[in-house]
């Protein structure tokens, strides 16, 4: 779905309860930053025009983010009002929605705030907020609803009475605004608080005061909406997503056989009927395809293309490795920087030297060769089809199709040697 509307993604705040020398927003998911997932929900949910508002180590973050969004500077943390109010010279003149996130809000799926800027549409809502109902609310911003449900305002944690304590209703720090109510609102807003900050909260109470429409979505998967604030919270989500992912791969005709210690990243296709056997890692931007056996213990690093039937069995390690239909690689084994052919046999303890220090090179095996146990590839280097590398050989040189190549040192028995 395409939007025609714009987002901020606060993205200034260092993260204190973190404990960390970077910024919270820079810490990784499974390979990815807080802040580059949460940009990445906003794009798939069809919004492009995206301005991340940045401060602390913003050259860290805008490291990470690149061209993707445009910036917003804020000097001085004054909170997530005084953020937003950062961005302004990009909403003002500006009519329409703007969506407003928490840039340590990961997890969103796109789906759920597609929900929330259609119900803010159709609803014809000012602000429109995504909460959910915690069993444990402590920390998050509370909702204020009045008898007839209609939401009146939200309440920090360190503002609330102990009767507001006990509410339930949080606030996910997912917003979506009509731009110019937000500015007029933003303008109002004051640090008459425990933190003494501004915040954007304040807006949903602001706007029901001055009478216009506000409302809320309640979100129906809680794990969306966990923030990051410190380390405990950031195994938690990499738990949610690991399972998240595992279950989709599930659905799609893999059988994983512990979801617990399988460990996939985004962006990895895998083939219907392939097993995936505990304890692996399988990094971004890797293809498996159908009837595949991977692991126990192996290592599937990025660039990574499996043909259908391959075989990567324990302690493997493979980076950038395009194998080919049938082929096996079942124990010990590091193929980095390689293409190897359909129905090989790569035999235990091989390795691709691919790194002099200096750059990487690549090896090449063609189809049906026999690669012997503890051979090591010295790349680059081009290894015919049909061929047979002897167990132990160092090979520096190509070798030719059908061809035999030995390289190790002949073996010399001195007899009666050790009876001395
Ligand atoms: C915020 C909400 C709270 C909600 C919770 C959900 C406010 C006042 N409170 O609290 O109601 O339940 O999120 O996770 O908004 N940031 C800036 N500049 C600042 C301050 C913060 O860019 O001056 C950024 C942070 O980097 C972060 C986001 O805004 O990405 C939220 O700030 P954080 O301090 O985590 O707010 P919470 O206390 O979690
Ligand atoms: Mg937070």
């Amino acid at each position: 779905m395409e939007n025609n509307i714009m987002a901020i993604v606060m993205a200034a705040g260092k993260g204190t309860r973190m404990k960390s020398k970077k910024s919270k927003l820079v810490q990784k998911i499974f390979g990815k930053e807080v802040v580059k997932r949460a940009v990445e929900n906003a794009k798939n949910a069809g919004v492009n025009d995206i301005v991340a508002v940045v401060g602390y180590q913003k050259e860290e973050v805008m490291a990470v983010l690149g061209d993707t969004v445009k910036y917003a500077f804020q000097e001085d943390m004054m909170g997530t009002g005084h953020a937003v109010l950062m961005a302004k010279e990009y909403l003002q003149g500006k009519k329409g929605k703007v969506l407003v996130l928490n840039g340590d809000v990961p997890l969103i799926r796109p789906k759920t705030l597609n929900k929330l800027i259609e119900k803010s549409i159709e609803n014809k809502e000012y602000a429109t907020l995504l909460t959910a109902i915690y069993d444990n609310p402590k920390g998050y911003g509370r909702i204020i609803r009045d008898e007839g449900g209609n939401v009146l305002a939200i309440v920090e944690e360190k503002d609330t009475t102990d009767e507001q304590k006990e509410i339930k209703e949080i606030n996910a720090g997912i917003y979506c605004f009509d731009i110019e109510e937000l500015l007029s609102a933003l303008d109002k807003i004051k640090p008459n608080n425990a933190q003494g900050e501004y915040y954007i909260t304040d807006v949903i109470g602001i706007m029901n005061k001055k009478g216009l429409k506000t409302g809320a979505v309640v979100v129906e998967d809680n794990t969306e909406i966990l923030g990051i604030n410190d380390r405990i919270q950031l195994e938690m989500l990499t738990k949610v997503l690991q399972m998240r992912i595992n279950t989709e791969h599930m659905k799609n005709g893999v059988t994983i056989e512990d979801v617990n210690t399988t460990y996939i990243y985004d962006d990895v296709k895998i083939g219907m009927d392939t097993v995936i056997h505990p304890n692996t890692t399988i990094k971004s931007d890797v293809e498996i395809g159908e009837d595949c056996e991977i692991g126990p213990n192996a290592y599937i690093r990025e660039g990574c293309k499996l043909a259908n039937n391959v075989k990567i069995g324990n302690f493997v390690e493979i980076k950038k490795a395009i194998i080919g239909e049938g082929t096996k690689v079942p124990h010990f084994i590091y193929l980095g920087d390689c293409e190897v052919g359909e129905k090989c046999n790569i035999g235990c303890g091989t390795i691709t030297c691919n790194y002099d220090g200096f750059h990487k090179s690549k090896t090449i095996i063609g189809n049906h060769s026999f690669i012997g146990s503890n051979s090591n590839l010295v790349a680059p280097v081009n290894i015919g089809n049909e061929t047979f590398i002897a167990a132990g050989s160092t090979i520096t040189d190509d070798v030719p199709d059908y061809a035999l190549a030995i390289a190790r040192q002949r073996q010399t028995n001195k007899e009666d040697w050790n009876k001395k």
